[in-house]
């Protein structure tokens, strides 16, 4: 049964498309077959991070018209095998309405083990389309207090909209930033103002970002990659000891 799964932070960017991106490598990379969903109607950025722009010829709004099957809208990314992507459509006011966008994942999902829908930053319309066909949620956070806010803000949009099963993911940590600005206690402090369980930590790694920002990220052996890693197997199901220093 495929594990559909939104990818949303409430602030923008807090890293959710580059932990899509890298999450959705090392699913595949496990053998599972996996579907990156491009919510961000009019920003999209996922078909660059995964070297497939050249290949694209319909989006989601072409499925929505009607002007192709939405099996058409789903890409192989190249050199990741078991790795789809379904991109957002290029025009904001092409977004897409939940509802349809449900049909649309309805119409595709039973062949992936695996749907990562990345939601656009808010909670707005885009952000309720992108969280409507999920049965959980990945909740991405820096350690900055407008960040944290944002995730208490859209876990309660996301309990509103049906999606309970919510998990944090903190990215771009980095311990002497953390320390020097000196805002909270410890992580247990940020975990705890957040109210959601920690799934995992991801460094701050520029060598990870310039990666996944070239469409490189297949055998990246770079920290932040180790740590999607562990999340992958976490969300698979495998006992990865969390590491809080
Ligand atoms: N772990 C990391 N280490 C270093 N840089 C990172 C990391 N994660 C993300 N970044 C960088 O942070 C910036 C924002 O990342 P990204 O685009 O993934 O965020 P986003 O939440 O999807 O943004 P938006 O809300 O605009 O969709 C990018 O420049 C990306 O390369
Ligand atoms: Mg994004």
């Amino acid at each position: 049964m495929e594990d559909i799964i939104v990818v949303a932070s409430g602030k923008g960017g807090t890293g959710k498309s580059t932990v899509s991106v890298g999450l959705g490598t090392a699913l595949a990379k496990n053998g599972s077959r996996v579907l990156l969903i491009d919510c961000d109607s009019g920003m999209r950025g996922l078909d660059i991070m995964l070297g497939v722009t050249q290949n694209l010829v319909f989006d989601i709004a072409d499925a929505v018209s009607g002007s192709c099957t939405v099996e058409n809208t789903v890409y192989p990314c190249p050199d990741k095998k078991g790795l789809f992507l379904m991109p957002a459509p290029l025009n904001a006011y092409d977004e897409v309405a939940p509802q349809i966008l449900g049909q649309l994942v309805d119409g595709v999902a039973d062949i992936f083990d695996y749907v990562i829908i990345d939601s656009p930053a808010g909670v707005g319309s885009g952000f309720e389309a992108a969280a409507f066909p999920a049965k959980r949620a990945l909740v991405v956070v820096n350690t900055e207090p407008t960040s944290i806010r944002g995730a208490q803000t859209v876990s309660a949009r996301l309990r509103e909209c049906g999606v309970d099963n919510i998990r944090l993911i903190i990215n771009r940590f980095n311990k002497a930033t953390f320390r020097k600005m000196g805002l909270y206690r410890d992580l247990d402090e940020v975990i705890d103002i957040t109210a959601l369980q920690l799934l995992g930590i991801v460094p701050e790694d520029h060598t990870l970002a310039a990666a996944i920002q070239s469409g490189k990220s297949g055998e990246l052996n770079a920290p932040a990659m180790k740590a999607l890693d562990n999340i992958a197997l976490r969300l698979q199901g495998k006992l990865v000891p969390l590491m809080i220093k």
